[in-house]
């Protein structure tokens, strides 16, 4: 940008051009627009030719403005060392900032401390005003001033009105200096979180990847967990099967073997009618016998038919769930009637669920079940209540409790193993709750936990997610 300037001297250097400049200068907070402007106005208020502001850089100084009053105009942010610049005098620049005191000079060659000084002698500029940028005690930056061809330039008058602009400079570029900084710290921290923005992002790819593959992982593990499981269960299911059945053949070789001797005794006409009523009390038991046997291996198979719940005989429908219970309820009716025993249900007329409505009767059976044989086994009455409540939006709980026995922790940790039951002896098979289990879990995707306590109760909480 280049000065238009002619006048060697200016004369309107007046108090009004000062304000108006300081007006121009304090409006300016962008270093290199400041920086321009400041030489604009020193060039074209000063007398000077040219001009040079200097800042220190670590032990140095340099050049961040040089403005010439001719064709060649401003530059700003080069940041030439002084030295190489060889356009300013170093002695001059370095005396200043020694003293922090102005170097002015009339004439540069001829008068002063600096006739000798290698610019001086090279350049022969005739009028030279060094001044130094104090702000609250500190140095912080310094303006070189040079007119070649006129003497007397700086007069003590005319740097009267200057030092106020000088003050003004001073003020400005610590401002600028600071916004600048500012900035810089801005950017700087803009880019810090830029790059972890990014770093971010990868690692949460990364972790997306990570995650998909655990899924996998997980779902792979499930589906061999429910294969080991089904395989505990078949294995169980045969020893289980395997009792009733040997002592089923075992009665019905022994009938064969009676009835051969019989039928021997009989053939050979040696049979007594004492024979006769001894093979008949004895074919009665081991019948009866072989009938228990094969009932209990009936019952067996029809447990495990349960267990491996058949989803293609029930449709998913849209049922009112409250009403639903009440239909299970009264199925339970018969087993009921005359005894002690009471269930409360307590829900919300309209929920609705589309889902399975024979799963929930399955799981309610096995509870009441549960309570009628093991916790009221030795009282005659007893209370359940089917609550249930909905948690968030899309979840309800299903609190089944009792008022019987309860159990203890070592029975109410296995509970829902297959097989497992403290009631081996009577009709148990030990797979009512893991069948309820298996419902919850893996049809309902749901949750199951059991509370109980020794001779006050056993409470069993379902979370599941709804639709409905
Ligand atoms: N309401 C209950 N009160 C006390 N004990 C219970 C209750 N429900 C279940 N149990 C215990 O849990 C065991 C397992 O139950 P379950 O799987 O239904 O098998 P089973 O009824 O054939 O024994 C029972 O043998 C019993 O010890
Ligand atoms: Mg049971």
């Amino acid at each position: 940008m280049a000065s238009t300037s002619t006048q060697n001297i200016p004369n309107g250097l007046d108090l009004k051009n000062v304000v108006k400049a300081s007006q121009i200068l304090s409006g300016e907070i962008v270093l290199n627009r400041l920086l321009k402007k400041m030489m604009h106005i020193l060039l074209e208020n000063t007398g000077a030719k040219k001009g040079f502001l200097l800042l220190p850089q670590q032990d140095n100084w340099i050049i961040e403005v040089e403005g010439y009053i001719d064709s060649v105009g401003i530059t700003v942010l080069q940041s030439i060392a002084i030295e190489a610049s060889k356009r300013v005098s170093v002695n001059i620049i370095h005396h200043v900032a020694r003293t922090l005191k102005n170097v002015i000079l009339h004439n540069a060659v001829e008068k002063g401390d600096f006739t000798h000084d290698p610019h001086i002698v090279q350049y022969c500029p005739k009028s030279v005003l060094c001044t130094p940028l104090i702000n609250q005690g500190k140095l912080i930056g310094i303006l070189y001033l040079e007119n070649k061809s006129t003497a007397n330039v700086f007069t003590s008058d005319r740097l009267e009105i200057l030092n106020l602009l000088f003050s003004q400079i001073t003020i400005s570029i610590e401002n600028a200096l600071i916004h600048a900084k500012l900035e810089s710290k801005i950017k700087e921290s803009t880019h810090t979180i830029e790059v972890q923005k990014k770093k971010l992002k990868i690692q949460k790819k990364e972790l997306e990847v990570t995650l998909r593959q655990l899924q996998s992982v997980q779902t792979n593990l499930m589906e061999s967990k429910k294969m080991a499981s089904l395989g505990n269960l078949v294995a169980g299911v045969a020893h289980e099967i395997n009792t009733p059945v040997g002592i089923g053949v075992t009665g019905a070789s022994q009938l064969e073997v009676i009835t051969k001797e019989l039928v021997q005794l009989f053939s050979t006409q040696r049979m007594k009618r004492s024979d006769l009523q001894k093979y008949l009390d004895s074919a009665e038991k081991i019948s009866n016998l072989i009938l228990r046997n094969l009932n209990r291996a009936a019952e067996l198979v029809q447990s495990f038919k349960q267990v491996a719940v058949d989803q293609a005989t029930e449709q998913r429908r849209r049922f009112m769930l409250k009403k639903y219970l009440n239909e299970v309820i009264l199925s339970l009716k018969p087993k009921l009637k005359g005894t002690q025993y009471h269930i409360i249900i307590e829900c919300d007329e309209d929920i609705v669920l589309f889902s399975y409505p024979g799963f929930f009767y399955q799981i309610i059976i096995n509870f009441v079940v549960n309570s009628l044989i093991h916790g009221f086994q030795e009282k005659g009455e007893g209370q359940m209540i089917i609550n249930i409540s909905p948690k968030e939006k899309e979840t309800l709980i299903l609190r089944y409790s009792d008022n019987g026995k309860g159990m203890s922790q070592e029975v109410a940790k296995n509970i829902f193993e297959p097989f497992f039951t403290t009631n081996r002896h009577g009709s148990g098979t030990g797979l009512g709750l893991h069948i309820v289990y298996n419902l919850v879990v893996h049809e309902l995707n749901g949750t199951i936990n059991c509370e109980s306590v020794e001779g006050k109760g056993t409470m069993f909480i379902i979370e599941f997610p709804y639709s409905s």
